[in-house]
């Protein structure tokens, strides 16, 4: 029996293959690479040295995502695919309903068919708008504010719908706080489109040199030193965290949400002071207006998680900022690094052809840089 993971070579997917890997499960990742990078894939063989399945299917091809079901015997789903960028939803917000939402029916309706009843949903913080107080509670009121956060809501809903449907389904929906870091071996971790949107991914190509400075949102909020405060999860902790969340729901049914936070917050400034001490590299800033929508102060109650799931995070902030370090210093551009290596290879191969040699001292120095 296998686990499909739709998304998989994405940030928070691509971690949770590796722990899933490690722990044996048999998986099968379905992504078509909107926002991440084939390489992912290879950087997961290579940390767990083992294969899987994996299908090049976007969720709204309900006849090639139906092959998987076809093909593979499937257990249960993690379901992360989806896009995620809370401003561009506001730009496109049509998009963002069909592909959340669409993509995620098609899916249910395939685990329906094939009988998979056993979903964990990447779910987020975002659903619960602007709380009044913190820390924040499963039972706390929900309300998303933009087209993104309305979609998490929005499927949060029709899960619901579906387990009082069918009491066969069992469903867990995971809440995520602010997932940063990455892998210990720095071989995979966040790779963003463009000019980041997320603190922690921008101080990082500040910290390598890819930006000038860091614009911090605000330091007018009622916080310790003004500057917005946010529960930071060690992205391996998240990834555990859908362990066993799987674990719960293979034993019980019915539906439950779940935060995955680590119930510490931390201001900008502060996220800025730890980078610095993990990096040894100083991270220039500028000091403008609040980003519009957000909020002062976000942090998790996590104890409904410790307690049903058996799970807590574990890994400190000085930790997530030198994973992210390491990942960052390994990788300046991302997954891309690679591609523009091998591009530079066969133009050298090809020059070296032409002069009649087969490689050169450059590719070989390359190569060994590179592996
Ligand atoms: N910030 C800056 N400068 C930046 C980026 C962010 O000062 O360049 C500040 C923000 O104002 C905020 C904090 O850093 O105070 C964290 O901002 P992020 O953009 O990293 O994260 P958000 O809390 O705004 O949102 C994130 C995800 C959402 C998710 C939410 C859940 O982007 O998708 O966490 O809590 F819904």
């Amino acid at each position: 029996m296998a686990i499909l993971v739709t998304g998989g070579a994405g940030y928070i997917g691509s971690h949770t293959c590796i722990e899933l890997l490690n722990e044996n499960y048999e998986i099968i990742i379905v992504d078509n690479f909107s926002n991440s990078k084939k390489e992912s894939l290879e950087r997961i063989r290579k940390i767990t040295n083992k294969d899987f399945g994996f299908y090049e299917v976007d969720l709204l091809d309900q006849a090639n995502l139906e092959k998987v079901f076809i093909e593979n015997d499937i257990e249960a789903v993690i379901h992360f695919a989806g896009f995620k960028a809370v401003g561009e939803s506001v730009q496109i917000p049509l998009s963002y309903y069909h592909n959340n939402i669409t993509g995620t029916l098609i899916l249910c309706e395939l685990m329906a068919k094939y009988k998979v009843y056993n979903m964990v949903f990447s779910s987020s913080a975002t659903v619960y708008g602007m709380s009044e107080t913190v820390p924040i509670s499963e039972d706390f009121p929900l309300g998303a504010t933009n087209p993104y956060g309305k979609t998490k809501l929005m499927i949060e809903e029709i899960l619901g719908d579906l387990v009082v449907s069918n009491p066969d389904w069992s469903i867990a929906i995971l809440r995520y706080f602010n997932p940063i870091g990455a892998h210990k071996s720095g071989l995979i971790g966040e790779d963003p489109n463009g000019i980041p949107n997320n603190l922690m991914p921008y101080i990082a190509q500040v910290a390598v040199g890819k930006l000038k400075e860091l614009t911090v949102f605000g330091n007018d909020y009622d916080t310790l030193d003004g500057t917005g405060i946010r529960d930071y999860i060690h992205v391996v902790d998240l990834a555990l965290g859908h362990l066993k969340a799987l674990q719960y729901i293979l034993e019980h049914n019915g539906i439950d949400a779940y935060n995955l936070g680590t119930g510490d917050g931390y201001s900008v400034l502060q996220v800025v002071e730890e980078f610095e001490q993990a990096s040894g590299v100083k991270i220039p800033f500028t000091i403008r207006s609040r980003r519009p929508g957000d909020i002062p102060v976000c942090y998790a109650n996590p104890i409904k998680s410790k307690e049903k799931l058996n799970w807590t995070a574990k890994r400190g902030i000085r930790e997530m900022c030198e994973d992210t370090w390491r990942w960052q210093q390994n990788n300046p551009n991302g997954y891309e690094e690679k591609k523009m290596h091998e591009i530079y290879c066969n133009y050298l191969e090809k020059v070296n052809m032409m002069k009649g040699r087969k490689s050169c001292a450059i590719s070989y120095i390359l190569t060994r840089k590179s592996s």
